[in-house]
């Protein structure tokens, strides 16, 4: 797995500040005066940084913003960073602090001078998410960032508040490097080995195999497997951080590890990015991770149904009908709504067993989200207000963009099969919503739920504030946050 920076927290000691290699980040925030660790780059470069501050470029500058002053006189440093921070900066204006001291270290160590600024424990959890590169494939991989080093006046009241984060951060980068990893490299079997793995974590980890998943009557999702010729298999991860016998929050995501289409198969262009469609079930892993590291005081349990979809003398044809593990019988029209047909039975199998408080659902479930949202939000909808309000306001604190859609009887309807009870595909019309709508006939009544359509923001073409190109980790902090607002309370 990609590793997270290491960090390291300590006293300030301004006297370290002239001979110190590498970078030096400071913080300015332009109303107010320098901090100690200011002051003293000020005195070392004959006020090189005042010049800086009072200059045009800072003055257009933005909170979180990192300027260059390279090869400072009278220090060993190759540059000081020096970022602009009001103090009274946001959660989010702090994190893109970070993230812009990513860029401009590179793969230079760095020393930070917080003195007594807030939100430390935010700017070192941007820069570290920021400090991200999937170079498992490279022959010449990148050198990996350097250690950063933080002078605070506080180091271990700071130190203690970033630990949560660096969890969340490496939850991050589990979802960011199973999102990333080909089709070939991640099969079912490699994903399902990599969640076994977390038992070192104190994860419970089981497999269910497909002899396992024909006895229970998941039947639809083994009719999406059946074309290829890795397992499916559906792992039900387990942290019991919580009171004992609380009902847990469910997670379960959609781990298609490539998506053809099968026999409705998919066109050539852009079906290489189909190796994300595992993206729901990366976050369930990378939420699961968080919470083992971070020793969250709550009860979650995380399923993910891992599956190929593929055409072959076998696979699934249209017009198919399955009967589900909850008897619901479907019409298969496209085999390439798959994602539902994952889904349903796992989500259905999660309420059986675990009776859960609440359940949220992830998947790279529709291209229509990405026509109606874009790559900036992920589709929300849910059969609850108050528990989706909970999720909204999550998702806004930790900056990951998510907008609520309606569900309704006449969405509904147009699920609705001659043959079956319903079918698999409701048209063109509000896609992403017929898709959520499929879902909701295998979430019961008492279950308050939220479905995540994620395909548009699990992986990017660009840049995003916290990501370079590619999977962004989506939903790991907002799910974490979610998670301690509502079940780590006391
Ligand atoms: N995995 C895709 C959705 C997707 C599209 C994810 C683009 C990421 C980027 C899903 O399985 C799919 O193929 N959905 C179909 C549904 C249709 C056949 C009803 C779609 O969106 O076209
Ligand atoms: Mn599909
Ligand atoms: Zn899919």
């Amino acid at each position: 797995m990609t590793a997270v920076t290491p960090v390291t927290f300590d006293a300030t000691d301004i006297n370290q500040i002239a001979t110190q290699e590498g970078r030096i980040a400071v913080f300015i925030d332009p109303e107010g005066r320098l901090d100690a660790g200011a002051r003293r780059v000020n005195k070392l470069t004959k006020g090189a940084l005042t010049r800086m501050i009072e200059g045009a470029k800072f003055g257009k500058s933005k909170a979180g913003d990192a300027l260059v002053l390279a090869y400072p006189v009278g220090m060993a440093a190759d540059a000081v960073d020096v970022v602009h921070l009001p103090r009274n900066a946001s959660v989010i204006q702090a994190r893109k602090a970070g993230a812009s001291l990513a860029k401009v270290r590179g793969t230079a160590d760095m020393l930070m001078l917080a003195a007594g600024l807030r939100r430390t424990a935010e700017i070192v959890f941007g820069l570290v998410m920021r400090d991200y590169g999937f170079e498992d494939h490279k022959s010449d991989p990148k050198e990996r960032a350097g250690a950063l080093r933080v002078m605070c006046s506080k180091p271990d009241e700071v130190g203690a508040d970033a630990a949560p984060l660096l969890a969340i951060a490496e939850g991050a980068f589990m979802t960011r490097d199973l999102t990333n990893a080909p089709a070939n490299v991640l099969t079912t079997t490699a994903f399902a080995d990599q969640l076994v793995a977390m038992k070192d974590l104190g994860l419970k980890v089981e497999v269910l195999d497909e002899d396992a998943l024909a006895k229970l009557g998941m039947r639809t999702l083994l009719s999406v497997g059946q074309g290829s010729d890795s397992p499916s298999s559906v792992v039900v991860m387990s942290w019991n951080g919580g009171t004992k016998d609380a009902p847990p929050l469910a997670l379960v995501g959609k781990g298609v590890v490539f998506d053809t289409g099968g026999i409705s198969l998919k066109p050539a262009a852009g079906m290489e990015d189909m190796t994300m469609d595992m993206g729901g079930a990366g976050v369930v892993a990378g939420v699961m991770r968080s919470l083992a590291l971070r020793k969250a005081k709550a009860n979650v349990v995380g399923l993910v149904g891992l599956v190929e979809n593929m055409p072959s003398g076998n696979a699934t044809r249209p017009g198919d009908v399955i009967t589900s593990m909850k008897g619901v019988t479907v019409e298969v029209i496209n085999t390439d709504a798959e994602g539902r047909l994952v889904l349903c039975d796992v989500m259905w199998y999660a309420q059986e067993r675990f009776k859960p408080a609440a359940m949220v659902d992830l998947a790279t479930l529709t291209g229509a989200i990405i026509i109606g949202l874009g790559h900036e939000n992920a589709g929300v909808f849910s059969n609850n207000d108050d528990f989706c309000k909970a999720f909204m306001k999550a998702a806004e604190v930790e900056g990951e963009g998510a907008w609520r859609l309606p569900l309704g009887q006449g969405y509904d309807d147009l699920i609705k099969s001659r043959i079956a009870d319903i079918k698999n595909t409701g048209g063109r019309a509000a896609g992403s919503v017929t898709a959520a709508q499929f879902l909701q006939r295998f979430v019961k009544e008492e279950t308050p739920w939220i479905h995540l359509d994620i395909a548009g923001v699990a992986s990017v073409k660009s840049e995003t504030a916290l990501a370079p190109a590619g999977a962004t980790g989506w939903g790991v902090s907002a799910l974490n946050r979610l998670v301690s607002d509502m079940f780590e309370k006391d």
